[in-house]
């Protein structure tokens, strides 16, 4: 895939699945605008991708802080004078909490990063793909954007949120050649999935559990997920739009 000279943003770069976009995207011939809420962390991944040779804007950003959102688009464009992608990933980890328990502060949380985070994305990113006739956007869901989660229902809920605005934000703007999509990663070796399996009672059980309910019978690496974020995105990649791509070693088709 050839992303030559193409300008990608992408939030919550400090993360797992942020930072090997930024590493993929980089080494296809992107130029990165990368952003995430901790600032060590995304400064020490901007350094090491210059390092390697990419060309890097980077900024902190909230994505739950419209006025942040704004600064971030804003300052991408004054850096690169364009946005051809936009990666809306910053996200907050499922809770492992029965819905009952479930506080209405830890609701609000998670549907302020990960919903309201992905909606601020779109709405300012949009403009600037409307002014210069085109743009893609890919919103990253999750398995659990399509299934059912027993004791993640509000993470389930907002990732079943991102695929209803993803294909809507499609149908609105496919006209002015905007594309919008969505990738859905299985359970994937990042922090988040470090967090959750540790939460659990015997770790080595829950990580072949997880495993199991695959068709490849493995959960996946965030390389793999990632070569599902570059392809969506990808600029020959034309007529796809509005579609949620399963990257999830066939958790989906079991
Ligand atoms: N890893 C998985 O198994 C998995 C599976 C399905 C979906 N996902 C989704 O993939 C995306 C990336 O997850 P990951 O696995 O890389 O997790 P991660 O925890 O490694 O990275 C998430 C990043 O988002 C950042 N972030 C959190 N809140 C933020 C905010 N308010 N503003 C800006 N940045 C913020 C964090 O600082 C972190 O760097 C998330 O949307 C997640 O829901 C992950």
């Amino acid at each position: 895939m050839n992303y030559q000279d193409q300008v990608v943003m992408i939030t919550g770069a400090s993360g797992g699945l942020g930072q090997e976009a930024a590493k993929q995207f980089a080494q296809a011939g992107a130029r990165l605008a990368l952003s995430d809420i901790n600032e060590s962390l995304l400064s020490e991944v901007a350094a090491q991708l210059r390092d390697s040779g990419a060309e890097v804007f980077h900024q902190v950003c909230d994505v739950t802080d419209e006025s942040a959102v704004q600064q971030f688009v804003a300052g991408t464009v004054e850096a690169f004078g364009r946005i051809d992608v936009a990666v809306n990933n910053a996200g907050l980890d499922p809770e492992a909490t029965p819905l009952i328990d479930m506080s209405l502060e830890a609701f609000e949380r998670m549907m302020s990063i990960n919903v309201r985070g992905v909606f601020l994305g779109m709405k300012h990113q949009i403009p600037v793909m409307l002014k210069q006739q085109g743009g893609r956007i890919l919103n990253i869901s999750s398995i659990a954007g399509v299934t059912g989660h027993a004791y993640g229902s509000v993470y389930a809920g907002t990732k079943h949120a991102v695929i209803g605005m993803t294909k809507s934000a499609a149908v609105e703007y496919g006209r002015q050649n905007i594309r919008v999509n969505a990738v859905c990663p299985g359970v994937t070796e990042t922090n988040m999935f470090d967090r959750a399996m540790d939460a659990l009672p015997d770790r080595e059980r829950a990580i072949k559990g997880v495993g199991a309910s695959t068709c490849l019978k493995r959960h996946g690496q965030p390389e793999e997920v990632v070569r599902g974020m570059l392809f969506a995105c990808d600029p020959e990649n034309t007529y796809m739009t509005g579609h949620a791509l399963m990257m999830d070693g066939g958790f989906s088709a079991l």
